[in-house]
């Protein structure tokens, strides 16, 4: 496919930035819009035969419900959604055009492309899945093909228990009342990297990990596991001490490894 124009609402920061600069580098016209930009994101509809949906979780299902509409059979609508079930309904529910749910599972900042995880969950069409599938084949990343809901369910675990994870450590550290300064003179190596990770998910745009937490349906049964995880670590250690806390990780690590 030559000539192709694409247009990102979003694209001004973050992963909306990210894949612009992807797209351009594989030749690709790229428009962006943001709430400011003199493009508005109704004009991207207008004038790119792909646009890709690439803003905060909150703000998604109504920017698509928006531009949805306003492409024909031949355009491409996707997205860059952490969450993939609502979005991709929306999109194919909201638009005639071809449709592709994607979740690229990194930030902005990687450095290296190869052995980095993208998620495509197809929705309407093939030839626009193979144009997206090439791209990302050719730069080195390992393409996935999933549903949505197993998508989300996946996510479930990758990001919402190991952010609720990230989150709870950092609650607790504050509830025990020290300062960093004073923690970290005690630090061992591994402290030291999940406190720089405490730091950017508390400090660096946290709304993205409280919206991909509160917005996967999965996420009720993650925090019935993790409070009784807890609490059998408690009674654990309780009634046996370190031996039973012991068996517990020993029997964990025979299913999990
Ligand atoms: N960050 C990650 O690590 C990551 C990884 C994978 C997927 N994602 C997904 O990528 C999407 C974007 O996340 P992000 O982290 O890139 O967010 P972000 O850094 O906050 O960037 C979002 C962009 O959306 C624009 N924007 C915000 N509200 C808007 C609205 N109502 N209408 C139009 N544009 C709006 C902003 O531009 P203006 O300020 O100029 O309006 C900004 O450039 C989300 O769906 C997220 O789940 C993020």
């Amino acid at each position: 496919m030559k000539d192709i124009t694409v247009g990102i609402i979003g694209g001004t920061g973050g992963m909306g930035l990210w894949f612009a600069d992807l797209l351009k580098k594989e030749g690709h016209t790229v428009h962006v819009s943001g709430r400011k930009t003199k493009l508005s994101s109704d004009e991207l509809a207008q004038i790119c035969n792909v646009l890709v949906v690439s803003v905060p979780i909150s703000a998604t299902a109504e920017v698509i419900r928006q531009v949805g509409p306003l492409l024909n059979k031949d355009q491409l609508l996707m997205d860059l959604t952490s969450l993939k079930i609502e979005p991709l309904d929306l999109m194919m529910t909201s638009s005639a055009a071809d449709v592709i749910g994607c979740h690229p599972l990194f930030g902005p900042g990687i450095l290296e492309f190869k052995g980095q995880n993208v998620v495509l969950c197809p929705g309407r069409g093939t030839n626009w899945y193979s144009w997206l599938k090439t791209i990302f084949d050719k730069n080195g990343f390992n393409v996935l093909e999933r549903t949505s809901v197993y998508h989300d369910k996946m996510m479930s675990i990758v990001q919402v228990l190991n952010h609720l994870n990230t989150i709870s450590l950092g609650l607790a550290l504050t509830e025990t009342g020290h300062k960093q300064d004073e923690i970290s003179k005690f630090s061992t190596p591994i402290f030291r990297i999940k406190l720089d990770i405490v730091k950017k998910l508390f400090t660096e745009g946290p709304g993205l990990y409280a919206e991909i937490i509160a917005g996967n349906s999965e996420t009720e049964k993650i925090l019935d596991i993790y409070e009784r995880v807890i609490r059998e670590i408690r009674q654990a250690i309780e009634t046996e001490g370190s031996t039973g806390l012991k068996d517990k990780m020993k029997k964990a690590a025979k299913k999990l490894f």
